[in-house]
């Protein structure tokens, strides 16, 4: 029987107890069951994957359909981590129908628990939509990489105090809508201190510094798998990049070599062996059976 899965309430009373939510971004199933076993209490499946799975230097191209892909496959690798889908460029502004159908899509054929959307007061209505259908919903506000080219690139913002006010504002717009959390990207730590402090439910920071409700980084990043993006704001928990050369360039050593695979790693065939001998006691049928061959699948 599968565990219980981390819950919106489950995530509201951690902030009302004080205790950090602890997010990260997932898009397979093998790294879902590895990370949710890890603790980690929101697996994220984020629009980031067009940059970090398909090569990207954006998160436009990424379509509803890989969306749908991804959240499917962390849904069946993870058993107790809250699972969020994220809706992609333009697949929830053209109508709240359209939203409607994102988000139904999301938990019905990606089996996450809840949906993100990036913007402010601009889609609170649609937000409100979803969530009066039964659909829990996670904003996010600040740097938004659907906006790239709006913002004129991945830049902090909020560092005025106009602008600071607004990200206030979007934030208290969506927690009125009813989104359960919001992700707050890219903003001075003292603006997402204010808006954490002014909002009943949890923010998730990512560059948005410690005095958030929880944290949040793509997991690709923190375990060190990124090369050359260091930004300000990543710590890394692991050198996998490294690793992963090391073992691959090792491997390809030993293949070249001819001392992988050693004979521990090999199967071996009862006799009479599928390539005849000419051995003149030997005229027995090959054996053909694959379970004799290989054994049976363990
Ligand atoms: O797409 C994503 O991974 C995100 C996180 C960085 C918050 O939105």
């Amino acid at each position: 029987m599968s565990k219980r899965s981390i819950t919106t309430l489950d995530l509201l009373s951690k902030k009302q107890n004080g205790e950090k939510i602890v997010m990260c971004t997932a898009y397979d199933a093998t790294f879902a069951s590895i990370l949710d076993a890890a603790g980690i209490d929101m697996l994220l499946v984020g629009d980031s994957l067009g940059m970090v799975i398909q090569g990207h230097s954006t998160t436009l191209p990424v379509t509803l359909d890989h969306m749908l892909y991804h959240t499917a496959a962390v849904s069946r690798g993870a058993s107790t981590a809250h699972i969020v889908g994220d809706l992609p460029f333009m697949s929830y502004r053209i109508s709240v129908e359209q939203a409607l159908t994102a988000a139904t899509r999301m938990l019905q054929e990606g089996g996450a628990h809840s949906v993100k959307l990036e913007g402010g007061q601009d889609i609170a209505n649609t937000v409100e939509q979803i969530v009066t259908a039964g659909i829990p919903v996670v904003g996010h506000v600040g740097l938004t990489p659907q906006s790239v080219h709006a913002m004129g690139g991945f830049k902090v913002q909020g560092r005025d105090v106009e602008s600071a006010r607004r990200i206030l504002d979007d934030a208290k717009a969506l927690q009125d809508a009813g989104c359960f959390s919001i992700v707050l990207e890219g903003i001075p730590m003292e603006v997402a201190a204010d808006i954490t402090a002014n909002l009943s439910i949890p923010t998730i920071g990512i560059g948005a510094g410690k005095h958030c409700d929880g944290q949040v980084l793509v997991c690709y990043d923190l375990l060190g798998m990124s090369g050359d993006f260091k930004p300000k704001f990543l710590k890394t928990y692991a050198s996998l990049r490294e690793q992963i050369t090391d073992a691959a360039s090792q491997f390809a050593t030993e293949v070249k070599s001819g001392s992988f695979p050693e004979d521990k790693h090999s199967f071996h065939a009862p006799k009479p062996h599928l390539v005849r001998t000419n051995s003149s006691d030997d005229d027995s049928p090959p054996e053909t059976d694959p379970e004799k061959l290989y054994g049976s699948p363990a």
